[in-house]
């Protein structure tokens, strides 16, 4: 059972070790890496190619561990018991009709192995991982309402994915294995715009590459542009039939690409790729 990239998507060797590493480990891996490099979406390509079923758990800044474990619907009970008629008394009696049950419980009980990604786990507030350590190390967890141990049938495989926008708790570090997704060198990206646009025109592709490169090179940009948004890039050029000329310039000088907007992302970017261009223009 081990995972060596799909179809859909280009894993490097040394991402496929960390995985497999962490499947072996039986310890979450936590994944960071720039934006747009992969990382939401190699726990479901890891789901595809292992058959296994994906639960996903999004982490915004408001979200709280317990959400993921479970939540005491106390309204509803209030409501049942004020609205109903006899029959639903015996319902509103049992304080178990009315706990719900978070991802991280819906994981431990299915009747086999799942795969659980946590994603964006930086997003939380910083007592968010250390509420999950002992959840995420023993895969189990008391419910104090009912008195009951939910304890993992089959260990999850664990994704957890970070930006980088908080650190993490060393504590939490701990019990993880850990890999960080360099940035595509050409050849990897070149087999990652062959898995997306399979009948691009290679001399198309490669101007469009080095293009891309050259603006993410640029020093001094905010925001570089990544994967997924060489990818849009590529799929708008496709679409919008953009000639070979438009991106390669006679004297392999660097020009403004056509659709910019797609690579960088705010005003001071593109200026600042104006600039060069006009400083190129007029160093000859
Ligand atoms: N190795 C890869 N193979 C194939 N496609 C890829 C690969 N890496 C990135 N992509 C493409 O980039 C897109 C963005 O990937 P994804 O959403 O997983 O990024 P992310 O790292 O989770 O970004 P963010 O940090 O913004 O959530 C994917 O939908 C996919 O099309
Ligand atoms: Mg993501």
């Amino acid at each position: 059972m081990k995972f060596q990239g799909s179809d859909q998507y280009v894993a490097t060797q040394d991402l496929m070790l960390a995985v497999n590493a962490a499947v072996t480990l039986q310890r979450p891996l936590l994944v960071k890496g720039e934006p747009g490099t992969g990382k939401t979406m190699l726990a479901e390509e890891v789901a595809t190619a292992l058959g296994m079923p994906l639960m996903q758990w999004h982490i915004k800044s408001t979200t709280k561990a317990q959400q993921g474990l479970y939540e005491y619907d106390a309204v509803s009970r209030l409501r049942d018991s004020q609205l109903s008629g006899v029959g639903d008394a015996e319902k509103v009696r049992d304080i178990r009709n009315y706990i719900v049950q978070g991802v991280l419980w819906q994981a431990f009980s299915a009747d086999r192995q799942v795969v659980l990604l946590i994603d964006e786990i930086d997003k939380a507030d910083i007592e968010f991982p250390n509420d999950l350590l002992r959840e995420l190390d023993r895969m189990e967890f008391y419910v104090y309402e009912t008195r009951e141990l939910v304890k993992a049938v089959h260990r999850p495989i664990v994704f957890i994915t970070s930006n980088n926008e908080k650190e993490l708790p060393d504590a939490f570090l701990r019990r993880c294995f850990f890999h960080y997704i360099k940035f595509p060198d050409a050849d990897t990206m070149q087999r990652i715009v062959d898995v997306h646009f399979p009948g691009l025109k290679k001399q198309l592709l490669a101007a469009a590459l080095k293009t891309f490169y050259d603006v993410r090179n640029l020093p001094g940009l905010k925001k570089k542009p990544s994967t997924s948004e060489l990818l849009d890039w590529l799929k708008l050029l496709v679409a919008e039939d953009i000639p070979l000329e438009a991106l390669q310039s006679k004297d392999d000088k660097v020009a403004v690409p056509p659709l910019v907007g797609a690579l960088l992302k705010n005003e001071q970017d593109v200026t600042l790729f104006e600039k060069l261009v006009f400083m190129q223009r007029h160093n000859r």
